[in-house]
């Protein structure tokens, strides 16, 4: 076989990858989120068996299901990535995303938007600039930024492009978000996404995070931007990751990860609690991440995923939204039962945009 066909099958492939990451991600979050009954049920065990009532995973039917805030806010981002097209500029980026942000939220109807994202969005004005860093805020460290980021990976893959991903998931992130809690979530689900779509080892990922910490502290650090407040919260983030890898025993970037002997719904609901800021697993910046990497790790088929990262007692569909991306980023519909995605809402969005990015991942590799 030549090589330009040989070539031409590698990058069909990847398109692909790029549209299940979209669809899939959008499928994953009306799974956890379930018309808004699962997200807010913190019992992981009655999930679970409403689950199997309706006869486990592969039978789950999401044409009813609507996808929360989480995806509205994750195609504002991609669609202003696609229409920012080759625009070296991240200014105009920028005013395309402020502009999405802010309008996306007039299609929140049953979605059970976030509290920050919702305050803030409206503040933001495409036309002025400086509407678009929030004021920083304590209260700032929700997963509201990293849910909506995924996309930024699969437009900025490509190793050279680092810096680029590190701003663009901090800037967007703060938009909303202005606390490093909250944009470090972005900056580790865009991270992840463009992990997953160059085939990374899952246990290498969160040395890599580790690895990248520095530099986000240091575009942080000339940004000039509530620079002192951002120093006095960052270091959260950091030890909450540090202290995850330590307990997987993956902070070496090499070595397996380990996971408890018994780790059931019951043991994954307590842990993922652990982890949390105020009790609810998955609804902040670094957890969100976090318990879709301890799902995607722990995962060798989708079903698996979709019991450890869709269906818990936590903040189910932020972390739902993650781990079915990156499982598309990854491995395209491998294992992936139709009903679960065929007549997901916005299907026809999430595909165009998804080959827009793939495209503009390809010139940029010319
Ligand atoms: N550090 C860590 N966590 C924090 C901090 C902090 N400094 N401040 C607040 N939290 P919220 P969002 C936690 O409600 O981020 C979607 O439906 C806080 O304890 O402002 O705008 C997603 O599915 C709270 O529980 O939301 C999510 O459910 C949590 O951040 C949600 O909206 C969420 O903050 C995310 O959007
Ligand atoms: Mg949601």
């Amino acid at each position: 076989m030549g090589l330009v066909s040989s070539r031409a099958i590698m990058c069909s492939g990847l398109l692909e990858n790029y549209m299940a990451a979209m669809v899939l991600s959008a499928a994953g979050d009306a799974m956890g989120f379930c018309n808004s009954k699962w997200e807010f049920q913190r019992d992981g065990e009655k999930i679970h068996n409403e689950v199997a009532k309706l006869g486990g995973v592969s039978k789950l039917d999401v044409a009813n299901w609507k996808v929360s805030d989480d995806t509205v806010m994750h195609l504002a981002t991609a669609e202003a990535l696609s229409e920012a097209g080759n625009d070296p500029d991240l200014t105009y980026l920028y005013k395309l995303i402020a502009t999405n942000y802010r309008d996306c939220m007039d299609d929140m109807c049953g979605r059970s938007p976030g509290g920050t994202c919702m305050a803030y969005a409206q503040n933001l004005d495409p036309d002025n600039p400086s509407s678009w860093i929030a004021n920083f805020s304590k209260q700032g460290g929700g997963c509201g930024a990293a849910m909506r980021s995924m996309c930024i990976g699969l437009r900025f893959r490509h190793p050279e492009q680092l810096e680029t991903l590190i701003a663009v998931s901090i800037e967007s992130g703060r938009m909303t978000h202005h606390h490093p809690t909250g944009y470090l979530g972005s900056l580790a689900a865009a991270l992840f996404t463009s992990y997953a779509v160059n085939r990374k080892p899952a246990h290498e990922w969160g040395r890599g995070l580790m690895d990248i910490l520095p530099k986000a502290k240091a575009y942080i650090q000339k940004s000039d931007s509530f620079v002192e407040e951002n120093l006095k919260h960052w270091s959260y983030f950091e030890n909450q990751w540090s202290k995850y890898l330590e307990t997987r025993g993956i902070s070496d970037g090499k070595s397996p990860p380990s996971f408890p002997e018994m780790y059931g719904v019951k043991e994954r609901d307590e842990f993922y609690r652990s982890l949390s800021y105020s009790g609810w697993g998955g609804s902040s910046g670094h957890d969100a991440p976090m318990i879709a990497y301890d799902a995607f790790l722990g995962s060798p088929d989708w079903t698996e995923l979709a019991l450890r990262g869709f269906f818990h007692g936590g903040d189910s569909d932020s972390t739902a939204v993650m781990a079915a991306c990156w499982w598309g980023a990854m491995y395209g519909y491998k294992g992936v039962n139709a009903s679960n995605y065929k007549n997901i809402e916005y299907r026809n969005r999430l595909e165009k945009v998804a080959r827009e990015l793939y495209h503009l991942s390809l010139i940029a590799e010319q």
